[in-house]
């Protein structure tokens, strides 16, 4: 590694980071770096490469992104049926695009990875007793007691650990049959009895399924019909854990993360002269930034020239998360600026984290009104402007939890406490998620 390059990997250290824990133990955190420094890749720098130019696709206007998981994903959730089960909704997800839209789609899990929170406050209180605010399974517990809050480094070890597991079940599903087309029906068997949507999606499933048959009839057995390509992502939140997992590309000499193929920078750590942008301008990896309502146009371009000044496509993403009410407003500006420019950008609608409320039980919500809401606005934005609308970024798991209301069940606020058990914020559940799926497809239909 040349001098140079550590160089430029440790730069961000001479500025403001926002959002990093204070650790116990700066010793302890120095020893868990290395640690980590010393532990085998995640992702390989070609894999990063291969999605890297799929969202060049993306920003060319030629495929869709779908990017979902956990607002914040726990230790205790790196087992085989939550991975299978969140597996599984994306999957049928991307079905639902894939058919019913007729376009390619880029997976991309909030998943292996995503165990680190931005807080808007640094402490919490209950009853009278304040505590560190959780920030994360990597950084400290969400039970409220002292032991737990404490920021423990030695839990960085542990994300990286759960990461690995994670994305391990993650390629054995994907590659080893069970995302095989011909399994369309199988992963929706546990679903389909109970669901409008799950019944919904059984009808184009059979339509798939004698397309399938025909094709086979014909000799056609595509092996891109035997698996699927499917990448790893979370937000690049704690400097440290990232840096320590950045090696030097053996064939290229150039550094990526290899802690995931795909990073993104967060609405509360994208200060253009802060840390994060610093540390992510120097890896290789495709990478994106949230976008909320407060972006001015100025912003959005000075992004782009500062995290991508050669202009190499499928490199940035935009994630805009401005709200069902304002992103009609607030996304055109930015839009019109960053493509007068002429660098490639693929945009992709993140509609929940611009939606969230606090329900009068005290359950932190959404609306899926508000979240299809959004995406219509994105949609209507982009046919407007004549710009591709490149994709959506959301909070689902696969599990029939009661976080987010609406839907074709009609979840109600009063339901919300039956199986509320998000780490952070609300997720989409996974009828919710085929909802937003089916109209997502048509909405593409319409736009192309
Ligand atoms: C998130 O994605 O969970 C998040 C905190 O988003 P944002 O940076 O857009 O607020
Ligand atoms: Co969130």
């Amino acid at each position: 590694m040349s001098t140079s390059a550590t160089g430029d990997l440790d730069a961000w250290r001479e500025l403001p980071a926002q959002q990093q824990p204070d650790w116990d133990d700066p010793d302890e955190l120095r020893a868990v770096a290395a640690e980590l420094a010393a532990q085998p890749p995640l992702v390989f720098a070609g894999e990063c490469d291969q999605l890297k130019a799929q969202l060049a696709d993306v920003a060319r206007g030629e495929a869709f992104v779908l990017q979902g998981g956990d607002c914040a994903e726990t230790f205790t959730g790196a087992n085989a049926d939550a991975v299978k089960n969140k597996l599984k909704t994306l999957l049928q997800m991307a079905v639902v695009l894939t058919y019913a839209a007729t376009v390619p789609v880029v997976k991309i899990g909030r998943m292996a990875g995503q165990y680190a929170k931005p807080r808007s406050k640094p402490v919490e209180a209950r009853g009278g007793l304040e505590l560190p605010a959780y920030r994360g399974d990597a950084v400290n517990g969400l039970d409220f007691d002292a032991e737990s809050r404490r920021n423990d480094p030695h839990r960085l070890l542990k994300a990286y650990h759960c990461s690995a597991v994670t994305l391990n079940l993650c390629r054995a599903f994907t590659k080893g049959g069970y995302a095989d087309l011909r399994q369309v029906h199988a992963w929706n068997q546990d679903f389909v009895a109970h669901s409008k949507s799950g019944r919904r999606y059984e009808r184009l499933a059979g339509e798939i399924d004698r397309a399938l048959t025909f094709m086979k009839a014909c000799g056609v057995s595509p092996d891109e019909f035997h698996g699927v390509e499917f990448y790893s992502s979370h937000e690049a939140l704690l400097l440290e854990y990232e840096r320590a997992l950045t090696r030097i590309d053996s064939l290229s000499g150039l550094p990526y993360d290899v802690s995931a193929h795909f990073l993104w920078i967060g609405e509360r750590t994208r200060q253009l002269d802060g840390a994060h942008v610093e540390f992510l301008r120097h890896i290789r990896n495709p990478i994106g930034v949230k976008l909320g309502p407060g972006t001015s146009a100025d912003d959005a371009l000075a992004l782009m020239k500062r995290l991508n000044p050669e202009e190499e496509p499928g490199r940035l993403t935009f994630i805009t998360r401005m709200g069902a009410g304002k992103i009609r407003e607030a996304l055109p500006p930015l839009i019109e600026k960053v493509h007068q420019s002429g660098a490639p950008v693929a945009w992709v609608c993140d509609p929940m984290h611009g939606n969230t409320f606090e329900a009068p039980s005290g359950h932190k919500t959404r609306r899926l009104d508000d979240v299809l809401d959004e995406v219509a606005g994105f949609f209507e934005v982009h046919r407007a402007l004549g710009t591709h609308p490149g994709g959506i970024h959301i909070e689902f798991t696969g599990d029939d939890v009661t976080e987010c209301v609406g839907g074709a069940e009609g979840l109600a606020e009063g339901d919300l406490h039956q199986r509320y058990e998000t780490a952070c914020d609300p997720r989409l559940n996974r009828g919710q998620s085929l909802d937003l799926a089916f109209l997502v497809a048509e909405l593409y239909r319409k736009s192309s």
